[in-house]
């Protein structure tokens, strides 16, 4: 067991410390923004060598080398190319690792034997300072034992490397939470070869095109060339036994709850990794990792989460399945990894919400999606079926709106519509008493649907975060069209005049509430071929439905 020095990131002397054991070929845990680093002067072979034994990692995993300054990049490269500059102007410093052709005075242990080297400009200050202090550029892969979660907590880095290394400094919580996106741009095109905290979109808005390695949601075969060997590894490997379970936040935990209640007495225990929200509605043990919306929350929670249900001492653990945009494909990524690429649909279907605006276009993407295969609901013309106002729903209104608006058993839906909407008030209570209704016709519908197995089930719904039902979707798809397209089709198809139309606009959601709630963006300003276009590789992937069980 080695003497392990403890530092601090706020403290000068610390720094400097940290650099000088650097200096002298010793390793030391630091903080970066994205997760903690086990430092090692990149240019020294022994020192690299120690990183690979302290953290047990194989040693055909190359590392990342770190820097303070874009200029430091000349010399670990043979050329920089155009677009590595612009990538460094745009997202240095922070959680983007560039890979290139290599210097020659890069040790072949950093590469693993590649001719290529990965670098990164850390934006967190202590690393950077670090950096400078030992006067050289840092190999640094996460402070994690091989297999481990990544380590986001200085209390996860002593847990893991205390007495195994020289140094470790305290940087507080990392605010990204997952590893930073790996990019190459050794080949013909750009591609991402690890998801992180920048995004494939913003990449392309630097890059243009840009790809995705298949290794990034899709399972290597063995013994499979892979651009990127940190991919092939089981990773991040919780000791309890993952699965990720790829149905809606309220399938997950009926899902959850029946496999509870079945479990024979002395079986082994179960738990799951799910949302703030669902946390309270499942019967096992449960660690949450953010809220459903909020990809950058997960990333930043998802790898104390796993240890924290390490440290529940259940068997296996469901998880609920993650966004795949934006942040969201890094905390998937990592996810999959941890539970070994088991991904399970126990309906065997998905319910997709269907949302957006006025005049985005909802109706004719329904009409395509219905092309496709797709069963739909049009959750409009739900609230209007008859069989919806029931004799308890109709003297609920009475009751509320007045007694003339039923005239022999019929609703006066013009009356009511007057009545209810005078006032915010009445459109509250006009929701209170007929969501209830339409939300049970809404399942009714489901119901049918599944009994005719129908795979894929539509939600057309304008309000469909509003009246919760998204709870019911395990696929939401977000239909935005500019302003002045939508003006346009609500101009020609209701024959409203500008000030309507501006005013009803007006009264909606902004397209961010939809599109920040979304799996999938469709931009409709075009035709509706351009919208097709879009539609059908969604569809095909919503198609391949993972197997029911483990
Ligand atoms: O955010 C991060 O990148 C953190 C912090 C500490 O900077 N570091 C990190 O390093 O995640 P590590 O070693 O855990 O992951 C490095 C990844 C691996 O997937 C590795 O295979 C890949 O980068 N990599 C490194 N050099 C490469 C190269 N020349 N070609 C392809 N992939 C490379
Ligand atoms: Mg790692």
């Amino acid at each position: 067991m080695m003497n392990t020095l403890l530092l601090n990131a706020n403290n000068h002397e610390d720094i400097q410390t940290a650099g000088n054991i650097i200096k002298q070929g010793g390793l030391v845990a630091i903080p970066t923004e994205t997760v903690y680093g086990l430092a090692a002067n990149a240019l020294d072979e022994c020192a690299v060598s120690h990183i690979y034994t302290a953290k047990g990692r194989p040693a055909d995993n190359p590392l990342i080398v770190h820097i303070s300054q874009t200029s430091q990049l000349d010399a670990l490269v043979k050329e920089v190319p155009v677009c590595a500059i612009r990538l460094a102007e745009r997202f240095w410093p922070g959680p983007l690792t560039i890979i290139l052709r290599k210097a020659e005075g890069i040790p072949e242990i950093v590469s693993g034997g590649l001719d290529t080297v990965a670098v990164r400009l850390p934006s967190n200050q202590a690393a950077r300072a670090v950096i400078d202090a030992a006067g050289v550029p840092l190999a640094a892969p996460s402070a994690n034992l091989s297999g481990k979660p990544s380590p986001t907590k200085y209390a996860h880095v002593k847990a893991d490397l205390y007495g195994k290394i020289e140094a470790i400094m305290d940087g507080g919580d990392c605010a990204v939470g997952v590893e930073s996106t790996v990019i190459s741009l050794v080949g013909e095109h750009p591609v991402i070869l690890r998801p992180g905290g920048i995004t494939k979109h913003e990449l392309a808005s630097v890059l243009g095109e840009v790809q995705q390695d298949r290794a990034v949601i899709g399972k290597i075969p063995a013994g499979a060339q892979v651009r990127s060997p940190g991919m092939k590894y089981k990773h991040y490997a919780p000791e309890t036994e993952l699965t990720i379970v790829d149905a809606s936040p309220k399938d997950f935990t009926a899902f959850v709850n029946a496999q509870a209640d079945t479990q024979r007495r002395d079986a082994p225990a179960i738990g799951v990794l799910c949302f703030d929200a669902d946390r309270a509605a499942v019967r096992v043990p449960a660690v949450s990792y953010g809220k459903r919306y909020d990809g950058t929350e997960q990333a930043s929670r998802l790898f104390d989460a796993l240890r924290q249900l390490d440290g529940l001492r259940i068997k296996s653990a469901y998880v609920q399945i993650p966004a795949k945009n934006g942040i969201g494909l890094a905390v998937y990524n990592r996810l999959l990894r941890a539970a070994a690429f088991r991904v399970i649909n126990p309906m065997q279907r998905h319910i997709i919400g269907l949302t957006g605006g006025s005049g985005t276009g909802k109706t004719m993407l329904s009409e395509e999606m219905k092309a496709l295969g797709c069963a739909i609901i049009d959750c409009d013309a739900v609230s209007k079926l008859p069989d919806v106002y029931g004799p308890r729903c109709l003297s609920k209104l009475q009751a509320a709106f007045g007694a003339d608006i039923v005239e022999n058993g019929v609703l006066n839906r013009p009356l009511l519509a007057e009545r209810a909407f005078s006032t915010p008030e009445g459109k509250v209570k006009l929701n209170e008493i007929t969501h209830p209704e339409i939300y049970r016709k809404i399942l009714e519908l489901i119901a049918a649907l599944e009994r005719e197995r129908n795979k894929l089930i539509v939600l057309d719904a304008p309000t469909l975060f509003e009246s919760g039902f998204d709870r019911n979707c395990s696929r939401i798809i977000a239909v935005s069209a500019r302003r002045e397209v939508r003006i346009q089709r609500i101009l020609t198809r209701d024959g409203m005049d500008r000030a309507a139309a501006d005013k009803r606009i007006n009264a909606q959601m902004e397209d961010a509430y939809y599109t920040a709630r979304a799996d999938y963006i469709i931009h409709n300003d075009g035709s509706r071929a351009e919208a097709k276009a879009q539609l059908t590789p969604i569809i095909k992937t919503m198609l391949e439905l993972p197997p029911a069980k483990g």
